[in-house]
């Protein structure tokens, strides 16, 4: 533990530890070719101090029934020259590995698929991740370009609380 209590975190994750933890929210998504919807999300974030890589895994569901609906999990690799590796799969089959920066400062995750994998549609997938000023909530967007769909267009964006 370090003085405020926290548990130290590897030095190649303590840059990017902002995102460490579990958060819960409501999410809107749409797309040019199909109808706005809203979900349930959580997320989380975690680590094992001696490994120089976050866990990340996903959950999301229907609001009105509970049901689930899209689910993702992944690993997040930051670099010492600030940029980072990240490679998730999502429960519909599809892979991606990203590629893209992040800023300790700004609380700013962005990053640019360099593949995308076994999907149908998909053809290249955006995500920002932010924490806000009091690290109390994290915001995100996922912009994806399709078959149909180019360039990439807006698909989701969330708004999460720690718990
Ligand atoms: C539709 C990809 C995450 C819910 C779609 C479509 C694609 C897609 C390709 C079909 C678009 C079209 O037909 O033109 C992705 C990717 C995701 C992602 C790459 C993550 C990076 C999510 C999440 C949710 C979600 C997290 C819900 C919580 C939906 C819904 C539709 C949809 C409800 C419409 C389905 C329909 O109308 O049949 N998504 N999706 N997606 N997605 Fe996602």
């Amino acid at each position: 533990m370090d003085g405020g209590g926290a548990p130290v975190a590897h030095p190649a994750v303590r840059p990017i530890s902002f995102l460490l933890g579990n958060w819960k929210g409501e999410g809107e998504g749409g797309f040019p070719t199909i109808s706005a919807f809203r979900y349930g999300e959580e997320l989380c974030f975690s680590h094992h101090p001696s490994k120089p890589v976050m866990a990340y895994s996903q959950k999301t569901w229907k609001l009105d029934s509970g049901e689930p609906m899209h689910g993702e999990s992944g690993y997040w690799r930051p670099k010492p020259d600030g940029s980072i590796e990240v490679v998730i799969a999502q429960s519909t089959g599809l892979v991606e590995v990203q590629k893209g920066t992040f800023d300790s400062e700004e609380k700013i995750v962005r990053l640019k698929s360099t593949v995308v994998g076994n999907a149908s549609k998909v053809k290249e997938i955006n995500r920002e991740f932010k924490v806000d000023d009091d690290g109390g909530e994290l915001s995100y967007v996922v912009e994806m370009a399709t078959n149909n769909v180019t360039p990439s267009q807006p698909h989701l964006k969330a708004s999460l609380k720690k718990i």
